[in-house]
């Protein structure tokens, strides 16, 4: 088991693929890109399964989900999914992606034994999705969406974050919309894990704005604590049902106390949070010829040491040297 001093016990691994993206969202990147990870300091498509193996077979995971950057991007994504689903201990497989490619590889995924994905859009509108990331490309996340749901990979999340004079103001449309197309829609507050460091308190749209503009035009239900468990995202009823909307509100409503996370870097670095300021290398240990039970030691190891939360709160706090799209968010 991956136990931390505080009693929790990590069940689900967030692994990244690469830290490398095909959109510049504004919250995250800039326009130029980041200095990208070299090849050869990659995890290897057979180290990652290898790790799955470790993290199921004898760490207690059984919940693993693909992250970037942009995950799709991964030209191994399919096979890593196919190996990972032919392991005695096959976990739960899932993806957080920004959709652009998902039309073709969707039901390629599916039958390779993912169960689900997470999609980001922040917009309906095709001119504010190019503003917020230098990109014109929202006809191939909403074919994406479409794809994904086709497949079955379902449920189907929406993943969106509100920027202040961008979208700010579609909080309700987009609900509408994913009620209409069937999606789990959840709107994530804004992290200080850019790469420009250009995070502001003041500057964000928090929870408790979302759940007012939502609330002009929709009933909103609080739904059970119990129904929540570990997820990031505390969620409402809508008009009674069946539909649920989520706010992940890791600034104003930490979750930290119900934490069950581990992450890993794609260039094989254990991350206990994702505000971590530490991280523990597997890649020396894999490539050195640790045995499986090395590499469960020095894991544990890592995940005993996991901080109580994010530090959000504390006046010390220090954004982690890696920015959000090279963590796996
Ligand atoms: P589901 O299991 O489908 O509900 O996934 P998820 O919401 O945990 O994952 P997803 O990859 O869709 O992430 C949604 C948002 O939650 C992103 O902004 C993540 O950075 C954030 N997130 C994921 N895990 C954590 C976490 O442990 N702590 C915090 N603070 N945020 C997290
Ligand atoms: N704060 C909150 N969410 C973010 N994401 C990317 N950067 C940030 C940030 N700074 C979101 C993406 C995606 C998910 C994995 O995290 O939009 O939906
Ligand atoms: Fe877990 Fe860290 Fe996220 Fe808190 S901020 S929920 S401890 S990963």
């Amino acid at each position: 088991m991956l136990v931390d001093t505080y009693g929790r016990v990590a069940t689900d691994l967030r692994v990244s693929l690469t830290d490398r993206c095909n959109l510049r969202c504004t919250y995250c990147m800039p326009e130029e890109g980041l200095q990208w990870l070299a090849k050869p300091d990659l995890l290897t498509d057979d180290e990652i399964v290898r790790l799955i193996d470790i993290a199921t077979g004898t760490l207690g995971i059984t919940e693993v989900r693909f992250t970037g950057g942009e995950p799709l991007l991964r030209p191994g994504l399919v096979g890593i999914v196919e190996r990972v689903a032919a392991l005695d201990t096959r976990p739960r497989m899932s993806l957080t992606t920004n959709g652009i490619g998902l039309k073709r590889t969707a039901p390629a995924l599916k039958a390779a034994g993912l169960d689900r994905v997470n999609v980001s859009l922040d917009t309906l509108r095709p001119e504010v999705f190019k503003t917020l990331t230098r990109r014109d490309r929202h006809k191939d996340v909403l074919e994406g969406l479409q794809a994904a749901r086709a497949a079955g990979l379902t449920p189907v999340k929406v993943n969106t974050v509100l920027m202040p004079g961008l979208n700010e103001d579609e909080a309700p449309d987009l609900l509408a919309w994913a009620v209409e197309h069937d999606y789990e829609l959840r709107f994530i507050e804004q992290m200080p894990l850019d790469a420009q460091h250009g995070w502001k308190r003041e500057g964000m749209v928090t929870a408790g704005d979302i759940l007012t503009a939502l609330r002009t035009r929709f009933t909103l239900t609080a739904e059970g604590a119990e129904e929540r468990g570990a997820a990031p995202a505390e969620r409402w009823i809508v008009d009674g049902g069946p539909h649920r909307v989520g706010v992940i509100a890791s600034v104003t409503r930490p979750f930290c106390a119900a934490c069950d996370r581990t992450r890993l870097t794609a260039d094989g670095q254990v991350r206990t949070c994702l505000f971590a300021r530490e991280e523990t290398d597997l890649r020396q240990a894999l490539r050195s010829g640790a045995p499986d039970e090395e590499i469960a030691r020095i894991w544990r190891a890592a995940m005993w040491g996991k901080k109580a939360g994010s530090g959000l709160d504390d006046p010390t706090f220090l954004q982690p040297d890696r920015p959000m799209s090279a963590i796996g968010g």
